[in-house]
């Protein structure tokens, strides 16, 4: 076995040695002012977690009553404050009311321009108005027949009411499930299918880059599909409320579908909030696994709300006076946990946008940093990496200085694309968060805290508090430092998913059976000498080439390290002599010729950067790569097209399909 294997086989090659430590005024003005503090905390949250937990739960929320018991673990089923009841639409509305925060902007909203040259329009709801309309709203779906326990397919663009429709569920009990504005009729009407719903909220249509999305025109079609016994897949489906956005024409069926407008015209604000069960569903989101079923993720009430409070307060060190901005749409997990819930719990003021970063041009984020005086900035790595590829002088053309904090999620950010949004967006003054979770876990587990932890370019540094990841092989022993395994979760933590809709057993199988008495995130990862995590990828994103194991991300970001490509893909194609060989996608910066010069170069660069084992074998010069709405490049499909097969399965979240049919050859 080379040195650089371990137990588990997963080799972790990456090196990477800068250490940026917070910067001082930021540290003595944050809620976790030092490493120490943190450690100090860590401990405790570790050491005593009911205590911790018990403690936080009745400093952070409101309840109606009290709980009677902290933590109830039947592995792998967890309740937190067993016998508590309370509301989380009051915890982010009501509780502020009657204090200086309830004339405070809560959400600020910029719309995608309306026609080229427009510009975007803006509204702005304080959480005393916020709080009005969400009471409306849920007077709304309860004249439209909807009782606690149900639940609301929302199927809507990024505006306000995408808020206010979950909000408004929370506040009557009954569950959501949003579905990304990006997705088919199919995937309405599965989900629909899987949960249930009883009514759907959408609207007439969203704008993306100009053009209109036929939300309402899909919801129709959704509700006519059938399934394999010839039934309406979504049949339990009673009711239609429609927001009037894009003003497409709609057919509207009577009896069925209803005008958010009207409806909102017939009722009155006065809504008092349902005390519920600690353990209530709160919402179910549904996320691909490695079958074509998606997955019903499944969150509750108290343990969710209390997670994703604080790890909003602390990962982002919010304040009453900051204007944070998550680029992620509701249709996310982000969306709900970091655009909705946690800022909103806080009294914080939430930026939403409705459209593209490119649009009309590629400042578009900078413009809106600029208008709006935006302090805390959570996006995407992929998002990062495209504005490398635009270019600096986009950012350069905005004031940026009313930043203080960076934020990134989604997938692992390679240490060019951190340097980049470090220097050019942060002016080196904002400390960088990359903070790794999954729709599974609710909010956010594995990172730095600004004030108190040192980063480092491409580590998603150390757990939150009360979060016990580790690293381990096959059999569930931890590796050494230093060498890759597989991430695990060793207690139950507040946010966790309660389960997978309707399906305990899937449930158990997929987290709870890879590892004993561990949930397991499906990511591999290595801890380096000082503790921090690297997240290396998902599993099945790692490779075996002549019986080493490659993290594909890692690779890629060697790719990327290289002065003149914007962003790669490394997947993997069966190969007679090694088993798989390494196939990279790879796209360019503006004016960079690709060539055979240029393709020897980046293989060269590559076993430079790793070694000559993570040489790609063939690299393939793209204008793009396939992307879900997301932002997480198609790996599979790209598997397909490597290994020259046809193209199969669900293609429906890809960006741009152009992209596929081109680097399939098959464009016309
Ligand atoms: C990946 C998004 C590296 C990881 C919140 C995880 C990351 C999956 C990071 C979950 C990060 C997320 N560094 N990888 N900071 N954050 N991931 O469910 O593979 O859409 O398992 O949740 O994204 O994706 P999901």
């Amino acid at each position: 076995m080379p040195d650089n294997q371990t137990p588990a086989g997963i080799e972790s090659v990456l090196q990477e040695n800068r250490v940026f430590p917070p910067p001082k005024a930021f540290a003595q003005a944050a809620h976790i002012k030092s490493l120490a503090q943190y450690k100090k905390l860590y401990q405790e949250s570790v050491k005593a977690p009911d205590k911790f937990w018990a403690k936080q739960a009745k400093a952070e929320l409101v309840w109606f009553k009290p709980w009677k018991k902290v933590l109830q673990w039947r592995e792998p089923f967890a309740q937190w404050f067993v016998g508590g009841q309370l509301n989380v639409s009051y915890n982010c509305l009501d509780r502020h009311l009657g204090t200086p925060t309830a004339n405070q902007a809560a959400l600020i909203w910029e719309g995608e321009p309306a026609a080229p040259g427009k510009p975007g329009e803006e509204r702005t709801l304080t959480y005393k108005q916020l709080h009005h309309e969400v009471c409306r709203f849920a007077n709304v779906l309860k004249r439209n027949g909807v009782k606690k326990g149900d639940r609301v397919l929302i199927y809507l663009p990024m505006v306000p009411e995408a808020a206010m429709a979950m909000l408004a569920c929370a506040r009557i009990g009954a569950v959501h499930s949003v579905v990304f504005g990006g997705f088919s009729a199919q995937s309405v009407a599965d989900r629909i299918q899987d949960c249930q719903a009883r009514l759907v909220v959408t609207a007439d249509g969203g704008y993306r880059r100009g053009a209109i999305v036929p939300l309402k025109q899909n919801v129709d079609e959704a509700l006519t599909l059938k399934g394999p016994d010839g039934q309406l897949l979504a049949r339990s489906i009673e009711k239609v409320i429609v927001v009037r956005r894009a003003q497409n024409e709609v057919s509207m069926q009577a009896g069925r579908d209803v005008w958010w407008h009207e409806e909102m015209a017939q009722v009155s604000a006065d809504c008092p909030a349902e005390k519920m069960d600690s353990e209530a569903p709160l919402f179910i989101l549904y996320t691909s696994g490695s079958t074509g079923k998606p997955k019903g993720i499944l969150h509750t009430t108290a343990g969710y709300l209390l997670y994703v409070r604080m790890t909003s307060r602390l990962v982002f060190d919010l304040r009453p006076e900051d204007i944070y901005w998550c680029t992620a749409d509701v249709g996310w997990v982000t969306g709900h946990s970091y655009v909705v819930y946690g800022p909103l719990a806080n009294g914080a003021t939430s930026l939403m946008y409705e459209g593209a970063p490119n649009d009309p041009e590629p400042d578009r984020f900078w413009r809106i940093i600029a208008k709006y005086g935006v302090t805390i900035l959570y996006t995407a790595p992929t998002a990062i990496r495209a504005f490398m590829k635009w270019g600096v002088e986009w950012p350069r053309k905005h004031d940026l200085s009313s930043l203080r904090l960076l934020g990134t999620v989604g997938e692992p950010i390679n240490p060019e694309a951190w340097m980049w949004y470090h220097k050019h967006i942060g002016g080196k003054r904002c400390p960088i968060v990359d903070t790794w979770w999954q729709t599974e876990t609710g909010g956010i587990m594995i990172t730095p805290l600004p004030g108190a932890t040192p980063t480092k370019p491409g580590s998603a540094t150390l757990p939150f508090f009360g979060i016990v990841p580790e690293v381990v092989d096959d059999r569930g022993r931890v590796v050494p430092r230093n060498s890759g395994g597989k991430l695990v979760v060793r207690k139950p933590w507040p946010s966790m998913l309660r389960g997978l809709w309707g399906d305990p057993e899937r449930y158990k199988s997929v987290y709870w059976t890879e590892v004993p008495h561990s949930y397991f995130t499906g990511d591999g990862c290595r801890q380096d000498k000082d503790g921090y995590f690297w997240i290396v990828g998902r599993i099945d994103d790692v490779l075996n080439v002549a019986g080493h194991r490659i993290g594909t991300a890692e690779v890629e970001s060697a790719l990327v390290s290289h002065q003149q490509v914007a962003e790669a893909a490394v997947v993997g194609r069966p190969d007679d002599l090694k088993g798989q060989a390494l196939v990279a996608f790879v796209t360019l910066k503006s004016g960079v010729n690709a060539d055979g010069a240029l393709r020897d170069a980046l293989r060269q660069h590559v076993a430079r950067e790793i070694g000559p084992v993570a040489k790609p074998d063939d690299i393939r010069f793209a204008e793009a790569l396939p992307k879900t709405r997301s932002g997480k490049i198609m790996r599979r499909l790209l598997k397909q097209i490597a290994a020259g097969t046809e193209i199969k399965g669900d293609t429906t979240t890809l960006e741009d399909l152009n992209v596929l049919a081109r680097l399939a050859g098959t464009e016309e």
